[in-house]
């Protein structure tokens, strides 16, 4: 055989190798054979998936540059198919055609992104990619999410995001499955939302100008010099604005759900209108977090009720949230007033210690009952069940426990739906590695995708009832230190992507991080077309440590990794690097060596740490000019360095 047949034979002998999924559905088969879009491709769709045909239209058009009509026929077919889960779908791609049948809309929407997955990267973009091979390998697949609420939450107060950001930012979660932008668009520093009876609220953040760079210096190994309080900056979202936001969610099956937060988080609405403040006049420390709070008077209920009708008439989806998070009590306690009220409503009774918390309890479910006449439930943080507010609260409210696993069960045991939104794992205004060149955080960390990848979702303690009111979980972006959008972004991606497979793909089917973090490295090139300034995951080295492994005691021999051992050569230097991801504790390395058929061929012994702060974790072997390289194994010596909490992975490079 000649050389170029022997290499086109090779080729086509390659085996077919599965797409980087992202989150990994519940069942892959791969077939012989691919399916070819080319300028006769049309897809075929029922009136009532118009939306979704388009979904998949408008991005290979662009990408493509090929027609693709929607018709009443077509080699692309999408179908309902009332048998199946109603977010779940049924992929079948073979070399003649691609049928995508799903239980509902949502779920042939679900089934059009994992096929656009099958294609080149720039199904997901802007730019044209006329070039790239757009043919996907014939499979099936059978997919359907373990949790209901896979959630990325913004907040778009304190710094503002202007509206082509947000469209760009929901495209980028429906890329990844997400179905739920919880929308945090009012707080002390900027109330973002116009709202037409008060025309003032929108006012206040423009009144103040942004205060970043002096806040977050440069540097971001420094402490940033942030103080609670300064507004950063004008901008709000017109209802105009609102609606064609709404509508584009829609598209992409996501649900808005709006955060109003109250009583506390309040001061540009009360210094808007002073009258809804509990003392009725304008707050006197401008802060985030004061004991300033909306009262409980006649004029605040009225507010409250307006302000959320009007967010109703926007806002479609079934959910409300109100906040209730962080909001001292000192005010109500001294309040005359709102003393009177807790007496009159009885609420001494309901709790003898926490009467101001019961209080709270009460206003929210007046404002869940308001809103419940039109169908709607709300939502709240945490703090709403603490004092003894779990008898108290309505059961249809919904919590974001995010203080303490141990209130998601409390909550879910107490017939209340939940999402996980726990500081740790779930606050994305975190590092998301241990590296001084990550961006200034507001809360430690670091928060990786290991953490949020393997998080668990139903922890001990939860009854068989518990379990069903866990509705899935979400991550925070919290924007005091997120002045741009490319941070928001970088914060957010890749680790949405952890939190959309923790909360798509079963528990068992996800036990396999390594290989999460392999599809992810991949799946980089769709977060590039989808044009996010996102963090680069590089391919898993292959090895690692975890608690469980330094309990075993066992030595750590492993074979050197195959892509590795493919490019290690005589006179080369392999470079062995220690990465702490987290735990308690960091690992202490006592020396590496590397073994060719048993025999010790290489080392570097120096004492090394990885930890929050690593002390000389690189390790760097050289390998004699001459040597005969048999089977290559790693012999590391390492400890768990004061407690065996510690995780991290190996990278090897060849030099
Ligand atoms: C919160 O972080 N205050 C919910």
């Amino acid at each position: 055989m000649r050389p170029l047949l022997a290499l086109l034979a090779l080729v086509a002998s390659l085996p077919a190798a599965e797409p980087a999924f992202i989150p990994l559905p519940a069942k892959v088969e791969l077939r012989d054979g691919r399916f070819r879009l080319d300028a006769s491709t049309a897809i075929a769709a029922p009136k009532a998936l118009a939306n979704e045909a388009d979904y998949i239209a408008t991005r290979l058009r662009r990408a493509a540059g090929l027609p693709l009509p929607v018709g009443a026929s077509g080699s692309i077919r999408l179908e309902v198919d009332a048998a199946l889960p109603a977010e779940g779908y049924v992929l079948e791609i073979a070399p003649a055609g691609v049928r995508i049948r799903g239980g509902s809309p949502a779920g042939v929407f679900y089934g059009a992104v994992t096929f656009l997955q099958c294609l080149p990267a720039e199904a997901f973009g802007t730019l044209p990619a006329p070039k790239a091979d757009w043919s996907a390998q014939a499979l099936r697949v059978e997919d359907a999410p373990t949790c209901s609420w896979r959630g990325l939450h913004l907040d778009s107060s304190r710094h503002f995001q202007p509206k082509a950001f947000i469209l760009k930012f929901l495209d980028a979660m429906a890329a990844q499955k997400l179905n739920r932008f919880h929308w945090h668009i009012v707080d002390s520093e900027g109330w973002r939302l116009e709202i037409k009876k008060y025309p003032k609220l929108v006012q206040v953040s423009e009144a103040f100008p942004a205060r970043y760079p002096e806040e977050v210096p440069t540097n971001p190994s420094l402490k940033p010099k942030y103080r609670y309080g300064h507004l950063h900056g004008g901008g709000y979202y017109t209802q105009a604005d609102v609606r064609e936001i709404v509508a584009h969610a829609a598209r992409l099956h996501i649900t808005i759900v709006p955060e109003i937060d109250f009583p506390g988080h309040s001061m540009a609405a009360m210094i808007a209108y002073p009258e809804i403040s509990t003392t009725g006049k304008p707050p006197t420390v401008v802060s985030n977090i004061t004991t300033d709070l909306i009262g409980v008077h006649p004029t605040a209920l009225k507010f409250l009720r307006d302000v959320l009708d009007e967010v109703m008439d926007l806002f479609p989806g079934q959910w409300i949230h109100f906040g209730g998070d962080e909001a001292p009590k000192q005010q109500w306690k001294a309040d005359p007033y709102t003393q009177r009220k807790i007496d009159e409503l009885g609420l001494r009774k309901v709790s003898k210690d926490h009467p101001e918390d019961a209080l709270q309890g009460w206003l929210f479910n007046e404002m869940a009952a308001h809103i419940g006449k039109r169908g709607r439930v709300a939502m709240g943080w945490e703090e709403i069940m603490h004092g003894d507010n779990l008898g108290l609260l309505r059961k249809d409210v919904a919590i974001m426990p995010w203080l303490s696993a141990a209130n998601a069960v409390r909550s879910a045991n107490a017939g209340h739906g939940v999402v996980h939104t726990t500081v740790s794992p779930f606050y994305l205004d975190s590092r998301q590695v241990d590296d001084p060149r990550e961006p200034a955080a507001l809360y430690g960390g670091p928060h990786t995708l290991e953490a949020l990848h393997r998080f668990n979702l139903f922890p001990q303690g939860l009854t068989p009832e518990g379990r069903r009111n866990i509705l899935g979980a979400q991550g925070q972006l919290w924007s005091e230190l997120m002045p741009r959008t490319d941070d928001v972004e970088y914060q957010a991606f890749p680790r949405a992507c952890a939190i959309a497979e923790l909360t798509w793909t079963a528990p068992e089917l996800r036990a396999d991080t390594a290989g999460f973090i392999d599809r992810l490295s991949r799946h980089g090139e769709r977060l590039n077309a989808l044009g996010l300034n996102h963090r680069r995951v590089p391919p898993p080295a292959g090895l690692g440590w975890s608690p469980a492994f330094l309990a075993s005691g066992k030595p750590w021999v492993s074979a050197l990794p195959g892509a590795a051992a493919e490019r290690v050569r005589p006179g080369s230097t392999l470079r062995v690097g220690f990465r702490y991801t987290m735990g308690e504790h960091g690992l202490g390395i006592e020396g590496v060596e590397l073994l060719s058929d048993g025999k010790p061929l290489a080392s570097d012994t120096h004492v090394g740490f990885t930890g929050t702060y690593p002390n000389n974790p690189d390790y760097r072997l050289a390998i004699p000019a001459g040597a005969k390289l048999g089977r290559l194994e790693l012999r590391i010596r390492a400890n768990g360095a004061g407690g065996g909490d510690s995780h991290g992975v190996v990278e090897i490079t060849v030099e």
